[in-house]
């Protein structure tokens, strides 16, 4: 009867939360690392939450990342601009239409997170990045809508 219950317990422990498919998650570390390579959402996502957890110890101006989203064609581009732009626009150049989505620039412990609209970002070519400098050669990946 113990086992059972133990059984019974573990087993919902286990049980997959009901994802949301449009609210995706995303590590970065100390060692200049995102856990992902590939992001993606379904193309009836009209909004996607992205959330980046940095998990390492390292203060932001030391090892700061955030999560930017650029059409790949133009996101060595934006990186570079973000570099000028500084710490107080977390490393993106200001007002810019090729930086689609962002959030802001995180340390070690701590977490933020961008809400955007995927209006005319279905099958586009995009690509993910952390602009802080220096960071964006290691920390990308390919984003895609439907
Ligand atoms: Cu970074």
């Amino acid at each position: 009867m113990k086992k059972a219950i133990t059984l019974l317990f573990l087993s919902t422990l286990a049980a997959p939360a009901l994802a949301d498919e449009c609210a995706l998650v995303i590590e970065g570390n100390d060692a200049m690392q995102y856990n992902l390579k590939e992001m993606s959402v379904p193309a009836t996502c009209k909004e996607v939450t992205v959330t980046l957890n940095h998990t390492g110890k390292m203060p932001v101006t030391a090892m700061g990342h955030n999560w930017a989203l650029a059409n790949t064609a133009d996101y060595q581009a934006v990186a570079t601009a973000g570099m000028s732009a500084g710490a107080d626009n977390n490393y993106l150049p200001k007002d810019d239409p090729r930086v689609l989505a962002h959030t802001k620039l995180v340390g070690g412990g701590e977490s933020t997170s961008v809400t955007f609209k995927t209006d005319g970002l279905a099958g586009k070519d995009l690509t993910f990045f952390c602009s802080f400098p220096g960071h964006f050669a290691m920390m990308k990946g390919t984003f895609k809508v439907g």
